[in-house]
């Protein structure tokens, strides 16, 4: 969220995002790099592009709706598609997988995420997915 090059931007915001615990409102817009570890230095082989916001107004949760476009290998220019709720303090966020297109055309799964790094004053964040899908 922070930097020259942020990938994670504030789009809109209710009445009461600024004063709600909660955040309530907030829609983010994100094109985030999808690396193989943690280190922001670690290989790129995708993006996850999409939109979350504060959708819960006594409990940090969000919505997430976001595709993962994969950009290396043989899953290149295949996406996943992610919709559901994470609620962001709970040590691992179950997410659904809804569907995907290419080599995963089809798929049904579920992504477990894990934040792996927050710094709370600039927002910046490394989070970790494990992803699991069924293919046919
Ligand atoms: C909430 O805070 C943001 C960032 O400081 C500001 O841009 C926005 O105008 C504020 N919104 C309201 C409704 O006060
Ligand atoms: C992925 O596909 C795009 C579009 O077809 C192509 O330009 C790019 O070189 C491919 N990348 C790799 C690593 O194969
Ligand atoms: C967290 O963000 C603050 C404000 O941008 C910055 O000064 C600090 O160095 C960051 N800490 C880490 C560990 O990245």
């Amino acid at each position: 969220m922070s930097g020259d090059h942020p990938t994670a931007l504030r789009v809109a915001q209710s009445a009461i995002s600024n004063t709600s615990q909660t955040a309530f409102g907030i829609v983010v817009m994100i094109d985030d790099a999808l690396t193989v570890c943690p280190e922001p230095s670690s290989k790129i082989v995708g993006r996850a592009q999409g939109i979350y916001a504060s959708a819960d107004l006594s409990q940090a949760a969000l919505l997430m709706v976001m595709n993962y476009v994969f950009v290396e290998g043989k899953y290149n220019g295949s996406t996943l598609s992610i919709l559901g709720r994470n609620s962001v303090f709970l040590a691992a966020r179950e997410l659904p997988i809804v569907g995907g297109s290419g080599l995963f055309r089809f798929a049904r799964g579920y992504a477990f995420a894990k934040t792996y790094f927050i710094n709370t004053s600039n927002g910046d964040a490394v989070v970790e997915y494990n992803v699991y899908v069924q293919q046919y």
